[in-house]
Protein backbone atom coordinates (compact mmCIF):
# COMPACT_ATOMS: atom_id res chain seq x y z
CA UNK A 1 0.00 0.00 0.00
CA UNK A 2 1.13 3.36 -0.77
CA UNK A 3 2.12 5.34 1.91
CA UNK A 4 -0.55 8.15 1.03
CA UNK A 5 -3.32 5.70 1.09
CA UNK A 6 -3.11 5.29 4.72
CA UNK A 7 -4.75 8.48 4.30
CA UNK A 8 -7.67 7.17 2.56
CA UNK A 9 -11.27 7.29 3.97
CA UNK A 10 -12.21 5.79 0.62
CA UNK A 11 -15.67 3.29 1.72
CA UNK A 12 -16.09 5.14 5.58
CA UNK A 13 -18.79 7.00 7.03
CA UNK A 14 -18.36 9.75 9.25
CA UNK A 15 -20.67 11.60 11.44
CA UNK A 16 -19.99 15.32 12.56
CA UNK A 17 -21.79 17.38 15.12
CA UNK A 18 -22.38 21.11 15.06
CA UNK A 19 -21.29 20.60 11.23
CA UNK A 20 -22.95 23.56 9.67
CA UNK A 21 -20.34 26.13 9.95
CA UNK A 22 -16.87 26.84 11.24
CA UNK A 23 -14.69 23.84 11.95
CA UNK A 24 -17.06 21.44 11.90
CA UNK A 25 -17.77 22.35 8.46
CA UNK A 26 -14.25 21.89 7.62
CA UNK A 27 -14.12 18.47 9.10
CA UNK A 28 -17.13 17.29 7.31
CA UNK A 29 -15.50 18.89 4.16
CA UNK A 30 -11.75 16.89 4.58
CA UNK A 31 -13.42 13.99 5.65
CA UNK A 32 -15.32 13.67 2.60
CA UNK A 33 -11.96 15.08 0.13
CA UNK A 34 -10.32 12.08 1.71
CA UNK A 35 -13.37 9.76 0.50
CA UNK A 36 -15.95 9.10 3.54
CA UNK A 37 -19.47 10.00 3.19
CA UNK A 38 -20.57 11.76 5.93
CA UNK A 39 -23.81 12.50 8.25
CA UNK A 40 -23.61 16.36 8.80
CA UNK A 41 -25.56 17.26 11.88
CA UNK A 42 -26.78 20.48 13.10
CA UNK A 43 -29.18 22.15 16.03
CA UNK A 44 -30.86 25.03 14.18
CA UNK A 45 -28.74 25.56 11.45
CA UNK A 46 -30.33 23.46 8.50
CA UNK A 47 -30.23 25.85 5.79
CA UNK A 48 -26.37 26.35 6.36
CA UNK A 49 -26.04 22.60 6.99
CA UNK A 50 -27.33 21.74 3.89
CA UNK A 51 -24.88 23.69 1.68
CA UNK A 52 -22.28 21.77 3.91
CA UNK A 53 -24.10 18.41 2.62
CA UNK A 54 -23.52 20.17 -1.06
CA UNK A 55 -19.78 20.87 -0.71
CA UNK A 56 -19.58 17.11 0.13
CA UNK A 57 -21.82 16.03 -2.67
CA UNK A 58 -19.88 17.89 -5.15
CA UNK A 59 -16.71 16.34 -3.95
CA UNK A 60 -18.57 13.25 -4.97
CA UNK A 61 -19.71 11.61 -1.68
CA UNK A 62 -22.83 10.76 0.05
CA UNK A 63 -24.12 13.34 2.65
CA UNK A 64 -26.82 13.37 4.74
CA UNK A 65 -28.49 16.44 6.98
CA UNK A 66 -29.99 15.62 10.60
CA UNK A 67 -31.14 17.66 13.21
CA UNK A 68 -30.22 17.04 17.04
CA UNK A 69 -29.48 18.50 20.17
CA UNK A 70 -25.94 17.46 21.27
CA UNK A 71 -27.03 17.93 25.04
CA UNK A 72 -30.08 15.72 24.80
CA UNK A 73 -29.58 12.05 25.44
CA UNK A 74 -32.74 11.04 23.08
CA UNK A 75 -31.68 13.03 20.08
CA UNK A 76 -28.36 11.59 20.13
CA UNK A 77 -29.45 8.09 19.50
CA UNK A 78 -32.20 9.42 17.23
CA UNK A 79 -29.35 10.84 15.12
CA UNK A 80 -26.92 7.69 15.24
CA UNK A 81 -30.30 5.81 14.29
CA UNK A 82 -31.35 8.21 11.51
CA UNK A 83 -27.09 8.33 10.60
CA UNK A 84 -26.89 4.81 10.04
CA UNK A 85 -29.78 4.49 8.13
CA UNK A 86 -29.61 6.63 5.72
CA UNK A 87 -25.45 6.05 5.22
CA UNK A 88 -24.77 2.78 7.00
CA UNK A 89 -22.64 1.82 10.39
CA UNK A 90 -20.73 4.38 11.58
CA UNK A 91 -16.73 4.42 11.11
CA UNK A 92 -15.72 7.57 12.41
CA UNK A 93 -17.48 10.17 15.02
CA UNK A 94 -16.36 13.73 15.19
CA UNK A 95 -17.75 15.29 18.72
CA UNK A 96 -17.49 18.94 17.46
CA UNK A 97 -20.33 20.77 18.42
CA UNK A 98 -19.57 23.45 20.99
CA UNK A 99 -19.90 26.90 22.20
CA UNK A 100 -18.81 29.97 24.42
CA UNK A 101 -20.99 31.97 26.57
CA UNK A 102 -18.42 34.41 28.40
CA UNK A 103 -18.88 36.51 31.43
CA UNK A 104 -16.85 37.88 34.08
CA UNK A 105 -16.84 35.79 36.46
CA UNK A 106 -19.42 38.16 39.09
CA UNK A 107 -21.38 37.82 35.91
CA UNK A 108 -21.68 34.51 35.09
CA UNK A 109 -24.82 33.17 35.70
CA UNK A 110 -25.63 29.49 36.46
CA UNK A 111 -27.44 29.61 33.03
CA UNK A 112 -24.71 30.37 31.41
CA UNK A 113 -22.43 27.90 33.04
CA UNK A 114 -24.46 25.15 32.11
CA UNK A 115 -25.22 25.88 28.86
CA UNK A 116 -21.67 25.54 27.58
CA UNK A 117 -20.69 22.71 30.21
CA UNK A 118 -23.85 20.62 28.53
CA UNK A 119 -22.99 21.53 24.76
CA UNK A 120 -19.26 21.25 25.57
CA UNK A 121 -18.42 18.41 28.15
CA UNK A 122 -21.76 16.21 28.31
CA UNK A 123 -22.46 16.82 24.69
CA UNK A 124 -18.71 15.09 24.24
CA UNK A 125 -20.07 12.27 26.70
CA UNK A 126 -23.58 11.24 25.01
CA UNK A 127 -21.61 11.44 21.70
CA UNK A 128 -18.71 9.53 22.74
CA UNK A 129 -20.72 7.08 24.53
CA UNK A 130 -22.47 6.21 21.55
CA UNK A 131 -20.11 6.37 18.93
CA UNK A 132 -18.58 3.56 21.04
CA UNK A 133 -22.08 1.26 21.68
CA UNK A 134 -22.15 1.42 17.30
CA UNK A 135 -18.70 0.72 16.66
CA UNK A 136 -19.10 -1.98 19.10
CA UNK A 137 -22.14 -3.25 17.05
CA UNK A 138 -20.52 -2.78 13.60
CA UNK A 139 -17.14 -4.57 14.59
CA UNK A 140 -13.75 -3.99 12.66
CA UNK A 141 -14.13 -3.97 8.98
CA UNK A 142 -10.86 -4.55 8.21
CA UNK A 143 -11.22 -3.90 4.53
CA UNK A 144 -11.57 -0.23 5.24
CA UNK A 145 -9.14 -0.09 8.42
CA UNK A 146 -7.65 -1.78 11.14
CA UNK A 147 -9.58 -0.14 13.73
CA UNK A 148 -13.03 -0.54 14.84
CA UNK A 149 -13.84 3.38 15.16
CA UNK A 150 -12.35 6.47 15.51
CA UNK A 151 -13.73 8.68 17.53
CA UNK A 152 -12.36 12.76 17.97
CA UNK A 153 -13.18 15.50 20.20
CA UNK A 154 -12.86 18.81 18.85
CA UNK A 155 -11.13 20.36 22.62
CA UNK A 156 -9.18 24.01 22.55
CA UNK A 157 -5.68 25.31 23.64
CA UNK A 158 -8.13 26.37 26.49
CA UNK A 159 -8.14 22.42 27.81
CA UNK A 160 -4.77 23.48 29.23
CA UNK A 161 -4.28 27.52 28.72
CA UNK A 162 -6.41 29.01 31.84
CA UNK A 163 -8.81 31.62 30.51
CA UNK A 164 -9.90 34.33 32.48
CA UNK A 165 -13.27 35.56 32.01
CA UNK A 166 -14.38 31.94 29.87
CA UNK A 167 -14.09 30.05 33.28
CA UNK A 168 -17.22 27.99 31.95
CA UNK A 169 -15.42 27.12 28.35
CA UNK A 170 -11.94 26.13 29.60
CA UNK A 171 -13.38 24.04 32.80
CA UNK A 172 -15.90 22.55 29.42
CA UNK A 173 -12.52 21.65 27.76
CA UNK A 174 -10.07 20.84 30.55
CA UNK A 175 -13.13 18.17 31.37
CA UNK A 176 -13.00 16.92 27.71
CA UNK A 177 -9.58 16.82 27.80
CA UNK A 178 -9.67 13.51 30.84
CA UNK A 179 -12.80 12.47 29.29
CA UNK A 180 -11.05 11.46 25.95
CA UNK A 181 -8.08 10.05 27.78
CA UNK A 182 -9.81 8.25 30.26
CA UNK A 183 -12.05 6.67 27.15
CA UNK A 184 -9.15 6.07 25.08
CA UNK A 185 -7.83 4.17 28.09
CA UNK A 186 -11.04 2.05 28.43
CA UNK A 187 -11.81 1.35 24.62
CA UNK A 188 -8.28 0.91 22.75
CA UNK A 189 -7.84 -2.34 23.61
CA UNK A 190 -10.71 -3.03 21.80
CA UNK A 191 -9.44 -1.47 18.63
CA UNK A 192 -11.53 1.74 19.18
CA UNK A 193 -9.37 5.18 18.77
CA UNK A 194 -9.86 8.30 20.73
CA UNK A 195 -8.42 11.12 19.81
CA UNK A 196 -8.63 14.94 20.29
CA UNK A 197 -7.45 17.56 18.02
CA UNK A 198 -7.24 21.27 20.20
CA UNK A 199 -7.75 24.02 18.21
CA UNK A 200 -5.93 27.56 18.70
CA UNK A 201 -7.52 30.92 17.21
CA UNK A 202 -9.52 29.67 14.09
CA UNK A 203 -11.26 32.49 11.85
CA UNK A 204 -15.07 31.40 12.75
CA UNK A 205 -18.09 32.74 14.36
CA UNK A 206 -17.43 32.02 17.80
CA UNK A 207 -14.24 34.48 17.89
CA UNK A 208 -15.28 37.12 15.59
CA UNK A 209 -16.41 39.59 17.75
CA UNK A 210 -13.11 39.44 19.09
CA UNK A 211 -11.09 38.97 15.78
CA UNK A 212 -13.00 42.47 14.81
CA UNK A 213 -12.22 43.96 18.05
CA UNK A 214 -8.76 43.00 19.25
CA UNK A 215 -7.13 40.92 15.89
CA UNK A 216 -3.64 42.30 16.97
CA UNK A 217 -3.23 41.24 20.55
CA UNK A 218 -4.76 37.97 19.08
CA UNK A 219 -2.10 37.96 16.86
CA UNK A 220 0.60 38.56 19.66
CA UNK A 221 -0.41 35.15 21.03
CA UNK A 222 0.24 33.32 18.04
CA UNK A 223 4.19 32.88 16.93
CA UNK A 224 3.12 31.73 13.23
CA UNK A 225 2.12 35.00 12.74
CA UNK A 226 -1.31 34.57 11.55
CA UNK A 227 -5.09 33.27 12.87
CA UNK A 228 -5.57 29.79 11.36
CA UNK A 229 -8.33 29.17 8.79
CA UNK A 230 -11.19 26.06 9.77
CA UNK A 231 -9.52 24.03 7.20
CA UNK A 232 -5.91 23.66 9.42
CA UNK A 233 -8.06 22.19 11.51
CA UNK A 234 -10.53 19.99 8.99
CA UNK A 235 -6.98 18.45 7.58
CA UNK A 236 -5.88 17.63 10.94
CA UNK A 237 -9.40 15.61 12.02
CA UNK A 238 -8.77 13.96 8.71
CA UNK A 239 -5.50 12.49 9.52
CA UNK A 240 -7.27 11.48 12.77
CA UNK A 241 -9.83 9.40 11.67
CA UNK A 242 -7.44 7.79 8.80
CA UNK A 243 -5.07 4.68 9.31
CA UNK A 244 -1.81 6.91 8.70
CA UNK A 245 -2.95 7.91 12.68
CA UNK A 246 -3.28 4.32 13.31
CA UNK A 247 -1.17 4.28 16.02
CA UNK A 248 -2.23 7.16 18.22
CA UNK A 249 -4.92 7.27 20.79
CA UNK A 250 -5.62 9.36 24.04
CA UNK A 251 -3.85 12.09 22.18
CA UNK A 252 -4.59 15.53 21.79
CA UNK A 253 -2.94 17.26 18.21
CA UNK A 254 -2.38 21.00 18.91
CA UNK A 255 -3.61 22.95 15.81
CA UNK A 256 -2.57 26.31 17.33
CA UNK A 257 -0.07 28.48 15.18
CA UNK A 258 2.18 28.14 18.30
CA UNK A 259 -0.28 29.25 21.19
CA UNK A 260 0.44 26.85 23.77
CA UNK A 261 3.79 27.91 23.44
CA UNK A 262 3.19 30.78 25.57
CA UNK A 263 5.24 33.55 23.20
CA UNK A 264 4.72 36.15 25.24
CA UNK A 265 7.64 34.62 27.80
CA UNK A 266 9.72 35.12 24.64
CA UNK A 267 12.24 37.51 25.83
CA UNK A 268 10.47 37.89 29.52
CA UNK A 269 9.96 36.11 32.61
C1 LIG B 1 -12.04 29.73 21.38
C2 LIG B 1 -11.80 30.99 20.57
C3 LIG B 1 -10.39 31.54 20.86
C4 LIG B 1 -9.35 30.46 20.79
C5 LIG B 1 -7.98 30.95 21.24
C6 LIG B 1 -10.94 28.76 21.12
O1 LIG B 1 -11.15 27.56 21.77
O2 LIG B 1 -13.29 29.18 21.03
O3 LIG B 1 -12.77 31.96 20.87
O4 LIG B 1 -10.11 32.56 19.93
O5 LIG B 1 -9.71 29.34 21.57
O6 LIG B 1 -8.02 31.65 22.46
Amino acid sequence: MASFEKHSLVGQVALVTGASAGIGRACAIELARAGADVVVNHRHSEDEAKETAAEIEALGQHAVVIQADVSVEADIVRLFDQAEEALGPLDIVVSNAGLQKDAKIGDMTLDDWNAVISVNLTGGFLVGREAIKRFRKKGVRSQVSPAMGKLIFDSSVHQVIPWAFHVNYAASKGGLHLLMQSLAQEVSAEKIRVNAVAPGAIATAINAQERARNEEGMLKLIPYGRIGEPADIGRAVAFLASDASDYMTGQTLFVDGGMTLYPEFRGNG
